[in-house]
């Protein structure tokens, strides 16, 4: 590892330097050798000489390093809901299964920067006493997949991976699985189903994962990026983690940009960074000038947010107090040219088309959801139509075995409340308001 870059909460996001993209430009940056060129597994031999796994939990806590998969739940914390029971066989699950639309960060630390999750995973196997450590892979991430086996074959024969690691006495295999294409599979009980070989059908929590979960046993999941932050922790300490962001969210997040704006791609910030300065002076601004319409801040999931919110820290609870959620940071802009009902419309067909079907709230709700939707877009709509999608929305919410359901609803009712006009005009009007013209303008 390279020294701490020095910072502090409330420094100009325009000082940091990349710590988990820091690779990004770095020629052959999926090899052992470069990794370690630039300090790589250093951190795993400091936390299996001098620390013990409790500590290594502790020090996570102490970190505050929330989830970067969505749901943003402390890390450590859920480490420690691992039972010490030595007689039952522990899990480590990395849901590499990246498919909320929006989200393309994990994709990069599968395929360009592989061995700084490996060395997260292999730290946090020790820590919560794992043998075994899966990566879940989304299925369309071939080239993802061949990287990774690669990168775990060289990192067995350098004697990182495998038995008495580094001479420690730890052991930990770690094996790719990848999915068939299934949204639903990222969700983490749907994702042990998948693993243990049925459909990737959610299961009712509690139990939560880390007391059953994979074939039964204790099983930690976390996200490839929370679990890349791990080695930085280990290796600059909780205190440096702190240093950046903001207090109660901690740490560097990567940024995905996408949509209408002049430079999309990924970006990494400490937590708190405005979305007007991400989009922009990060992202060069609106694409072509034009007026920002909204932005979905966390991944399709999260509620979209009006112009008026632009100057919104982007951190856990900025973005919540705004009336959306951070989610996995996955932003999507768009501009006056996008028909606001057609945005709900094709994300509602997406949860339709990925919903598992084993509650109504949710198989039902999806479908219908996607095609009252297509019919106030195609100018079809009927004055009831709202009122019938909001209730459906409420429906819809805390009532299903996995937040699958939530997910579809809380996209509409956030278009509805930020955009009501403009479907009222579909429906008056009977048709869509936005232009050919002013799309093109
Ligand atoms: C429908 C659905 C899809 C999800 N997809 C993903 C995914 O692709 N990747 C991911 O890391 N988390 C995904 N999650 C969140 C996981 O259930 C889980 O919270 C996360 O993997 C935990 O890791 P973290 O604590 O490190 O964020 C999804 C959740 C839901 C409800
Ligand atoms: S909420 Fe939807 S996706 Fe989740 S278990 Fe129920 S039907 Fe399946």
């Amino acid at each position: 590892m390279v020294d701490a870059p020095s910072y502090g909460v409330g420094t100009d996001w325009r000082r940091f330097e990349p710590v988990l993209l820091r690779l990004m430009d770095v020629e052959g940056s999926e090899t052992l050798s470069v990794y370690r060129d630039h300090g790589g597994y250093t951190a795993l031999e400091k936390a299996l000489a001098e620390s013990a796994p409790d500590e290594l939990i502790e020090l996570v806590k102490d970190s505050g390093l929330r989830g970067r998969g969505g749901a943003g739940f402390p890390a450590g914390l859920k480490w420690s809901f691992i039972p010490k029971d030595p007689s039952l066989p522990k899990y480590l699950a990395c849901n590499a299964d990246e498919s909320e639309p929006g989200s393309f960060k994990d994709r990069y630390f599968i395929e360009r920067d592989p061995h700084q999750l490996l060395e997260g995973m292999l730290i946090t196997s020790y820590a919560i006493a794992a043998e075994l450590a899966y990566i879940y892979i989304r299925g369309e991430f071939v080239h993802g997949t061949r990287v990774l086996e690669r990168a775990i074959d060289e990192a067995r024969q350098a004697g990182l991976i495998g038995k008495n690691i580094l001479g420690s006495g730890f052991n930990c295999e770690v094996y790719v699985h990848r999915g068939a294409g299934a949204y639903i599979c990222g969700e983490e009980t749907g994702m042990l189903s998948s693993l243990e070989g049925m459909r990737g059908e959610p299961k009712l929590k509690p139990p939560f994962p880390a007391v059953k979960g994979l074939y039964g046993m204790p099983t930690v999941i976390n996200n490839v990026e929370t679990l890349a932050c791990v080695p930085h922790i280990v290796q600059y300490g909780a205190e440096w983690f702190k240093s950046i962001g903001t207090e109660k969210s901690t740490g560097p997040k990567v940024f995905c940009l996408a949509g209408h704006v002049e430079r999309p791609g990924l970006y990494e910030y400490p937590l708190g960074i405005s979305l007007r300065d991400l989009i922009e002076e990060v992202g060069g601004g609106m694409l072509g000038g034009r007026p920002l319409k909204g932005v979905i801040p966390g991944g399709s999931s999260t509620a979209v947010l009006p112009p008026d919110k632009l100057d919104t820290p982007l951190d856990f609870e900025s973005v919540a107090e705004a009336g959306s959620m951070l989610g996995t940071a996955s932003l999507i802009v768009m501009d006056k040219t996008v028909c606001m009902v057609k945005a709900a419309a094709n994300l509602a067909h997406f949860y339709s088309h990925e919903s598992c079907g084993q509650c109504s709230q949710c198989r039902e709700g999806t479908t219908w959801m996607a095609k009252i939707l297509d019919r106030i877009e195609a100018g079809r709509g009927r004055k009831e139509d709202l009122d019938t999608l909001l209730d459906m929305c409420h429906s819809m919410k805390g009532t299903t075995i996995c937040f699958l359901s939530d997910s579809a609803a809380i996209p509409t009712e956030a278009f509805i409340a930020h955009y009501g006009e403009e479907f009222e005009q579909h429906i008056n009007e009977g048709r869509c308001p936005i232009t050919p013209v002013e799309r093109l303008r």
